[in-house]
């Protein structure tokens, strides 16, 4: 495929895996074209010269068609956690899937990268996994696309909401966490390296039609993961597993509170392991990181023994 600088579309280029994305982008000499809902959450992204954010609305699809028009490719990185009024699993995922397809396809744009999830199916136990995989059912169901599909395991690095949010909750609980599905299985991803991989997808031709699935070089349970982020940010932890009755409990009030820290729909995600099947950075011929290797990079000590280091 060709390594012309291209016109790019990325779609939830805002977000946390888009800002390390369209950065890469842009050292590659790339155009960005980066929609979103309010300019203010593409801040990162002001400096970069090759940039240009967009405020629209994606979800209507006259408006998607004109964000495409002129675009040699897209990437859909759009994704929700939690639902929040009309931004639901079946409007982020599925609908604006099926969506998309329709608008690359007026557009003229063969070219689509999708980041999707480990797990994702039409049979998934969360709605969150189901309506990833409807979404996948619409990039494979369109015969005019070339399309690469990404599924990452859990993601971690500066500005995560994976390794902070431990951190944090360490640091207010006095290191005493309950913690859900504490067995289930992962394999972390560094966001430089899915960045990386879909850099490289892009400059392939023969990733097109291709899923990959990125997950970091080591499998850890949820409980190493927490435990790995106490040891870097030198917190204390006492973590107590709870059994899937009191999970769900504790899924069910914390998805009540402001921020839903944890849900229902996302226990029910917590309930299959998300590792990888066939390594997607091998077939990409990159190396991911351990994470070991990143966290004391960005997780921040407790001030006391910062200032007493200094
Ligand atoms: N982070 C992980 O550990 C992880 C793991 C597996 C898969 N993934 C997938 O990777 C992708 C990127 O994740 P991320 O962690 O970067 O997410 P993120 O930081 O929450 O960013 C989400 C992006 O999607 C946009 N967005 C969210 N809701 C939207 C809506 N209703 N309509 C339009 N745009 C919306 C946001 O754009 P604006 O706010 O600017 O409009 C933002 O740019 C997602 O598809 C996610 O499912 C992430």
């Amino acid at each position: 495929m060709s390594t012309e600088p291209l016109n790019i579309c990325v779609l939830g280029g805002t977000g946390f895996v888009g800002t390390a994305l369209v950065s890469r982008l842009t050292q590659d000499g790339h155009w960005v074209r980066v929609p979103t809902r309010n300019r203010t959450h593409g801040e990162a992204l002001r400096v970069l010269p090759t940039v240009e954010l967009v405020e629209a609305n994606i979800h209507d699809p006259g408006t998607l068609g004109r964000l495409l028009t002129g675009m040699d490719v897209a990437v859909n990185l759009v994704g929700i956690l939690n639902e929040h009024g009309r931004s639901t699993f079946q409007a982020a995922h599925a609908a604006l899937a099926g969506k998309l397809v329709a608008a690359l396809k007026a557009a003229r744009v063969r070219r689509l990268l999708q980041m999707s999830s480990l797990g994702a199916s039409a049979q998934g136990p969360s709605r969150y996994l189901r309506s990833k995989g409807e979404a996948e059912a619409h990039l494979r169901a369109a015969t005019h696309l070339d399309f690469t599909l990404f599924r990452p395991s859990v993601i971690f690095g500066p500005g995560d909401s994976l390794t902070n949010r431990f951190a944090a909750l360490l640091r207010l609980s006095g290191g005493v966490l309950p913690l859900a599905r504490a067995h289930t299985r992962f394999a972390p991803v560094y966001v430089g390296d899915v960045a990386e991989a879909v850099a490289r997808a892009l400059g392939e031709r023969r990733s097109c039609g291709q899923t990959y699935e990125l997950g970091g070089p080591e499998v850890m349970t949820l409980e190493d993961i927490v435990r790995l982020t106490a040891r870097v940010a030198r917190l204390p932890c006492h973590i107590l597993r709870l059994p899937d009755t009191l999970g769900r409990l504790q899924a069910a009030v914390l998805g009540l509170l402001p921020g839903k820290p944890l849900t229902l729909d996302n226990f029910r995600s917590l309930t299959v392991d998300s590792v990888c099947g066939v390594d997607g950075f091998a077939r990409l011929g990159l190396a991911p990181r351990r994470m070991m290797e990143v966290l004391p990079g960005y997780l921040p000590l407790p001030e006391r023994l910062t200032l007493s280091s200094t």
